[in-house]
């Protein structure tokens, strides 16, 4: 997607099952820089990428890092974002951005904060997906340079949150998303999105990622390949 370079902050909106993940491993697969996946939920594999689960055995040198949370540890994200702020041309993709901070958008682990504010500066980026904004990182809100709003509409309160994000009244966000439904060929309208680009100022309607586009997403699911041993198996993982 023209447009989202390697260190922005994007961030993609939507309900559960609205394809966030899918645009998200997209538009991490499409990325050139050294990047980590940190897996909270865990529910991706990475082919030739082995995961490890406690920041200490992050291999920082690697093209690509599967961090797979299983202890949800705001210390660990934490110590996880000092050393990627330290880097350059860094990249973090996280599908709950929530998790970040236990839903608690102002309590938010000082390194995760200061990589929303600063990161870009360093040429590091963030990929961040939410089914709550107002969960997240409170300063998700303002430091966004691409806000991508999956089909179909949040509750008022979220909605709120995200047409705030995209510089345009609430009315207005709802009048594109019902455009964006009309073009997906989902019974249901859902995959496309509406997309707000600050930098250039503009929103665009973006269709469903077609299926020969999805056939190449680097990162996969747990549960699609049988051999793998499953990450979402109940007993792995924590309560939260
Ligand atoms: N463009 C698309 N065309 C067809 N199917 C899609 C598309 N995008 C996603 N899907 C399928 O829809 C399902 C839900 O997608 P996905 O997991 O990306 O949603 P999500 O918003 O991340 O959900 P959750 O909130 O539960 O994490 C998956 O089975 C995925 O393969
Ligand atoms: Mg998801």
């Amino acid at each position: 997607m023209s447009g989202i370079r390697w260190h922005d902050r994007v961030f993609v909106v939507g309900g559960t099952g609205s394809g966030k993940s899918e645009l998200l491993n997209y538009l991490f697969s499409g990325m050139s820089c050294q990047k980590m996946l940190l897996d909270t939920k865990p529910e991706f594999y990475i082919p030739d990428v082995a995961p490890v689960s406690r920041p200490g055995d992050i291999d920082w040198s690697a093209p690509v890092i599967h961090y797979r949370d299983l202890a949800a540890n705001l210390g660990d994200y934490d110590e996880i974002f000092y050393e990627a702020h330290h880097r350059r041309n860094f990249l973090i993709c996280c599908h709950e951005f929530a998790d970040l901070c236990n839903d608690e958008p102002s309590r938010v682990p000082e390194w995760v904060r200061k990589s929303l504010r600063k990161g870009n500066v360093f040429g590091n980026g963030l990929l961040g997906g939410t089914q709550r904004p107002v969960g997240m990182p409170r300063q998700a809100r303002t430091e966004a340079q691409h806000v991508i709003h999956m089909v179909p509409a949040l509750d008022p309160e979220d909605e709120q949150i995200v047409a705030r994000m995209m510089h345009m009244p609430v009315r207005e966000l709802d009048r594109q998303l019902a455009e964006a439904a009309e073009i997906s060929p989902d019974p249901e309208g859902r995959f496309s999105a509406v997309w707000y680009d600050r930098r250039a100022g503009e929103t665009r309607i973006l269709p469903p990622l077609p299926a020969e586009v999805r056939s190449q997403i680097l990162v996969r699911r747990a549960v699609d390949l049988d051999a793998h041993e499953p990450a979402t198996d109940p007993d792995d993982r924590v309560e939260r």
